[in-house]
């Protein structure tokens, strides 16, 4: 049940700290995430992965886009993402040892489906499914299985889901990692993060009033833009979808350094543009994409982490994040993104739990 919250979005959106611990319970140690945690075989199978192959749709393939940042970049393993709908129709060439990766909530998405009896021809090495649905026909169909402990969500805009298959990517990251070129510390690390990850968590819900703040910025709104840089790219992307689906509103990402190539002629002040700052090595390069879009007139909707040097102005919005590690920032920022979605479509009076036209488990072409 709903309990206190008005919305199943809502409280799938407070769940998220318990999600996660839940996700994480019995698959870490103190310094080491248990690979049993993927099934009995799991040793074996990924002793010859050599490359991932990661297929989804909709917000699970947002996982997946994120997933690639962190499998190239702390594993070394070559990544490629792409959506079922493109990835069963067209002539993939696998390279050997190549891992199937699939993300689903549901584990019953026809396409992503589609796209693993098509691995199984294709040979790929072995499949693993990432899912949130224990008996799904995902689940039976794949070798190796690492569910997310989200829980049921109701809600079609998926939440929980998300940020939970964000974590069960981190786990995927330290046991192959471990395998390449991610060191014992490198794997401490992260299962260290994971562990603080709920708290931080809880205190970014606690930012929910200066995020309602913003909703009359959006609630009129035609069109929004939202920005982010490396694994922050896909957040935006994540972000817009969540805001068109459930508000109505046409939301589009772009990668912050794209702007200049196109859209920066849509940049007015009809247009709110939302921006993803958390302090990494590409804030300073975020910051001159901002600097474009005020230039053009543009209003600035920033979530930006308390240490960013991005100050208020008659055209800059700010929301101050708590610092949070690199690693962590696409969780955590997410958080807020979904939270910018559910007050603006709550003010617009739309169906959050049902938007029109969209089902919770798209079982069909
Ligand atoms: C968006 C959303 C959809 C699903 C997509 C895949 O909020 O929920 O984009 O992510 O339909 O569904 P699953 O993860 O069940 O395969």
């Amino acid at each position: 049940a709903r309990g206190e919250y008005r919305h199943y979005m809502l409280k799938e959106i407070h769940e998220q700290p318990r999600a996660i611990a839940d996700t994480l319970e019995n698959r870490i140690g103190l310094e080491r995430v248990y690979e049993q945690a993927f099934g009995h075989a799991a040793t074996d199978l990924f002793a010859d992965i050599e490359a991932v192959q990661i297929v989804a749709c909709g917000t699970s393939y947002h996982a997946g886009l994120i997933g690639r940042y962190w499998l190239e970049g702390l594993a070394s393993l070559p990544c490629t993402v792409e959506v079922a709908s493109e990835f069963r129709y067209r002539k993939p060439r696998v390279a050997p040892h190549t891992l199937f990766v699939t993300l689903s909530q549901s584990g019953e998405t026809a396409d992503t489906l589609a796209a693993l009896a098509y691995a199984r021809e294709l040979g790929f090495a072995h499949t693993l499914a990432i899912c949130n649905a224990p008996e799904s026909s995902l689940v039976r169909g794949s070798e190796l299985v690492l569910m997310t402990q989200a829980g049921p969500e109701i809600g079609v805009a998926s939440t929980k889901a998300f940020t939970t298959q964000l974590v069960a990517l981190l786990l995927l990251v330290a046991v192959l990692g471990r395998r390449h070129a991610l060191s014992p510390e490198g794997e401490t690390h992260i299962v260290q993060l994971l562990r603080s990850l709920p708290g931080q968590i809880e205190q970014v819900l606690g930012l929910d009033a200066a995020v309602q703040a913003w909703v009359p910025f959006f609630a009129n709104k035609q069109h929004a833009l939202f920005l982010g840089r490396g694994t922050q790219y896909p957040v935006a992307m994540e972000g817009a979808l969540k805001l068109k689906e459930i508000s109505y509103i046409h939301a589009e990402a772009y990668p912050a350094g794209e702007l200049k190539h196109g859209p920066l002629a849509l940049v007015d002040s009809d247009m709110p543009v939302v921006a993803v700052a958390p302090n990494n090595e590409l804030l300073e390069k975020l910051q001159s994409n901002l600097q474009e879009v005020r230039a053009r007139g543009g209003e600035l909707f920033v979530f930006a982490d308390a240490q960013n040097a991005i100050r208020e102005d008659a055209q800059t919005h700010v929301i101050t994040v708590p610092p949070t590690d690199d690693l962590l920032a696409p969780i955590v920022y997410t958080v807020l993104l979904q939270l910018l979605a559910y007050h603006v479509a709550v003010s617009k009076g739309a169906d959050i739990d049902q938007p029109r036209n969209l089902a919770k488990s798209v079982t069909v072409e």
